[in-house]
């Protein structure tokens, strides 16, 4: 059969508020342009992100019931715990409220001022709490991974040349950890190959340098090397994720994608040490040991999420349905970044509307246009969101694209099928798009708060 079908039924339903486009036109003008001040019930479709956006199963709404909400020792605990540890043997688990939350445990306690962090690519949270130590967060990966056409199987590879040299320069006393990032979201969502994590940490063992993973699509990336990497078709998911954590000496993890759950997140390393102060900073800033910022409740989804995650019929459709969509936006010649990435498809707006230049943010005007024309929220990557710098100066960024992220278990194809129209409807008319400016603008993070305007 060459249909990839959804592999459930839906039990429980919410409904989505139809709207005009004039209702929409408002709508965005009352946001000054900027779609992360929607209302949500505003939006038809929402592809502002994949995190905490998930659909649960019978399954787990069934756990949310079985939590046990002790302060100290509930045996939801115990059971999120093997759940992990099943999956990312490391010996010491810190459960957090996000991803965030982890990271920031992690870097209060390893990082020094002056002290630098290599990743594949830091998610943009993970470089924030790296800098927020006074550290400084490196991006390396391959250079296939920058260019939005190269049809690398793994475009998160880490560039272990550039690994190297890096260390060399640097000093490896200035080097408290490696991190790898799978996938690789700020890259398209980009896999990183087994053999590309074995050989970071072989690097990282040459030098004593310990190796984190931010592990928060780990399935997603597990099931890349399954179907694209030689050795692997006949290994199980579970097989693939354990050797991947196999090579690593600790995780951060958002168990609000991989996790298949709503709110969550989890630190786990093998240094007692390091454990040890991590669990005292967690007790001051999250809760006890064993429920981090956690209800019981979310301990017991998330277990269940993690046994749901890696089933292969479930991976195959997550995968094929994001490719899906990249298929058919290709088709019609709408540029994208290739190959489709793991839980998003990236639109080129650069290249879409060459007409915009990057300072007049064209990935901006390119996502309220969607939004406008049929409701769908997207999210601009690109000048808007990494332009500004500290001194105030503004330039380009690497790239101007809008991330379509597809939550898991959501969306049905019919609802996907009206968005691939949508964007091929504006990109019919896409010499009407029009350049944005900012009117209000915060210092840092200014896509999150900041108020836009077309330019006159
Ligand atoms: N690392 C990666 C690779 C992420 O994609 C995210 C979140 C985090 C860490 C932080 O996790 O949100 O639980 O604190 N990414 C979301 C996104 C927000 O939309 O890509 P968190």
């Amino acid at each position: 059969m060459k249909t990839i079908i959804e592999p459930f039924r839906i039990k429980s339903v919410e409904p989505i508020r139809m709207t005009t486009r004039a209702e929409r036109e408002q709508c965005i003008e009352q946001a000054h342009y900027n779609l992360f001040n929607l209302h949500a019930d505003d939006v038809l479709i929402d592809l502002l992100t994949d995190s905490g956006t998930s659909s649960m199963s019978a399954r787990q709404w069934g756990g949310v019931m079985e939590g046990n909400e002790a302060y100290a020792g509930s045996p939801s605990f115990y059971r999120f715990e093997k759940a992990v540890k099943d999956l990312m043997p490391f010996k010491y688990l810190v459960p957090t409220h996000q991803g965030r939350a982890a990271e920031n445990i992690l870097f209060t306690v390893v990082l020094k001022e002056g002290a630098c962090v290599p990743n594949n690519t830091h998610f943009d949270t993970t470089r924030a709490n790296v800098e927020a130590q006074g550290a400084e967060a490196i991006d390396l990966v391959i250079p296939e991974g920058l260019d939005p056409d190269s049809e690398h199987p793994f475009k998160g590879n880490m560039d272990i040349g550039a690994l190297e040299q890096f260390i060399e320069q640097h000093g490896v006393q200035n080097i408290p950890m490696c991190m790898i990032t799978v996938t690789n979201n700020s890259g398209g969502g980009q896999p990183v190959s087994m053999e590309n994590i074995r050989a970071t940490r072989a690097v990282c063992d040459r030098y004593g340098i310990p190796l984190f993973i931010d592990a928060c699509r780990f399935a997603e990336n597990a099931w890349f090397i399954k179907t694209r990497e030689p050795g692997y078709a006949d290994k199980s998911v579970r097989e693939i994720v354990q050797e991947m954590f196999s090579y690593a000496d600790g995780c951060t993890m958002s168990a609000k994608k991989d996790a298949l759950v709503n709110m969550g997140g989890w630190l786990a390393m093998n240094n007692e040490d390091w454990a040890v102060e991590c669990r005292n900073r967690l007790i001051l800033t999250e809760g006890f040991a064993t429920y981090g910022g956690l209800s019981g409740r979310d301990l017991e989804a998330i277990a269940i999420g993690l046994d749901e995650v890696v089933d292969e019929d479930y991976l195959r459709y997550r995968i094929a349905s994001t490719a899906y969509v990249a298929e058919h936006l290709a088709a019609e010649g709408v540029p994208t970044m290739r190959p489709a990435g793991g839980h998003a498809v990236y639109i080129d707006a650069r290249r879409f509307a060459p007409h915009i230049p990057p300072l007049q943010y064209p990935g901006q005007s390119l996502a309220v246009e969607l939004y406008k024309h049929g409701g769908i929220r997207g999210c601009e990557i690109g000048t808007a969101m990494f332009g500004l710098r500290p001194d105030g100066t503004e330039v380009a960024a690497n790239l101007d694209l809008v991330r379509l992220a597809i939550p898991r278990r959501t969306y049905t194809q019919s609802q996907m099928d009206y968005v691939v129209e949508v964007v091929h409807e504006v990109f019919d008319q896409r010499a009407d798009l029009r350049g944005m400016k900012f009117t209000r603008q915060p210092r840092a993070l200014r896509h999150f708060t900041g108020h836009f305007d077309y330019v006159d």
